[in-house]
């Protein structure tokens, strides 16, 4: 542990591991700031911090004690007793920015906070209380609005990567399967001129596609097919995209859907998967973080070593060509192998 070996004393070493113990005290200081809408207020203007307290319902004591933590951890700025959204803070956590990160944060608030509470008895233990079906969480549009809202913080960083990783020139037409309101889709249009895009993801997302399709003005360039992709065919396409989807399925359901996906690309198409996979010498603590949090969110999720993902590609069909390391979020991969043609 690097953090530690780099500690002289011992009283700094103790704090670096109390650090660990105690790094959710930060993490719910950020979510309570979005959940209560502290950054869309400050977007208005400075503020006092008897003015936050009014417009928020916080109780003064603990809410002084919190609006200064936030300035100590560099989210918000302190000047002649008004507080004001760090520039940082006003780009990536102001709603409506393109690169909002509220959304994930919330979900995050909402849910992984309290699902992480279990890990000791995820890894003892069958999980009790997590889904496979994505279809349970669907139940009402507010949910898939803030799963979508969660999904994007995510997917907008890897959209551009893409750009770079793919060369876009041999190919007219892409699939985003499990592409939910099409967010990268619409990335991958806007820049690439020529491109025709779909999405293939649960008829429960495809109302969300329209808004959102509609906000971004590539309705015309991006169409949206309704089905289950362990039952329904995919519409045929040049490339096929696989974005944070086979983490959420256990190895075999993996193997399932390359195959599935094979039958769907043109020969000499691609397709393209990215996730937080893990490097081969699984040394690196934040993808290993991210395959912990898979275990405890999806039943049978995880993320994969690169190599076991192109296990899955060879042994549909595919020819694995490259697998790169983007600049994301949670640190992605990208792999992307060839159908012959
Ligand atoms: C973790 S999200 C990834 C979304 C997007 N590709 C991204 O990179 O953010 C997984 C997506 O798979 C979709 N999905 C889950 N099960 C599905 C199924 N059986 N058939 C089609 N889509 C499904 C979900 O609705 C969701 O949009």
């Amino acid at each position: 542990m690097t953090m530690l070996t780099q500690s002289p004393g011992p009283a700094s070493v103790a704090r670096s591991i109390l650090r660990l113990n105690t790094a959710y005290f930060q993490a719910k200081v950020l979510q309570s700031a979005v959940e209560l809408g502290l950054f869309e207020l400050l977007a208005e203007g400075p503020a006092t911090a008897a003015a936050i307290h009014e417009r928020l319902g916080l109780r003064p004591r603990p809410g002084a004690d919190f609006l200064d933590a936030l300035a100590g951890l560099g989210l918000l700025e302190r000047k002649g007793g008004h507080y004001s959204n760090h520039p940082e803070a006003a780009e990536f956590l102001v709603p409506g920015g393109p690169r909002y990160l509220g959304g994930s944060i919330a979900q995050h608030a909402r849910l992984h906070y309290r699902s992480w509470a279990s890990l000791t008895d995820v890894l003892k233990n069958e999980p009790v209380k997590v889904q496979q079906d994505f279809r349970k969480d669907f139940e009402n549009l507010d949910n898939v609005r803030r799963l979508m809202g969660h999904m994007d913080a995510f997917n907008s960083f890897v959209a551009h990567e893409l750009d770079r990783c793919v060369d876009w020139s041999r190919h007219t037409t892409f699939l985003d399967v499990g592409g939910a309101r099409g967010n990268v889709a619409a990335h991958l249009v806007r820049v690439h001129g020529h491109l025709r895009g779909g999405v293939f993801d649960l008829p429960q997302v495809e109302p969300l596609f329209d808004e959102h399709m509609a906000a971004l003005g590539t309705a015309s360039k991006v169409s949206f097919t309704a089905g289950d992709f362990f039952a329904d065919p995919l519409p045929a396409s040049d490339v096929v995209i696989l974005g944070h989807v086979l983490h959420d399925w256990p190895p075999a359901a993996r193997e399932e859907l390359l195959r599935r996906v094979y039958a769907a690309v043109g020969p000499g198409g691609i397709v393209v998967v990215y996730d937080a996979m893990i490097d081969d010498e699984r040394d690196d603590a934040v993808s290993l973080l991210q395959s912990l949090n898979c275990s405890i969110m999806r039943d049978g999720g995880s993320e994969y070593t690169v190599g076991e993902c192109r296990g899955y590609a060879e042994r549909a069909g595919f020819r694995f060509e490259s697998a790169e390391r983007v600049e994301s979020l949670t640190g992605d991969r990208v792999l992307i192998a060839s159908k012959p043609s």
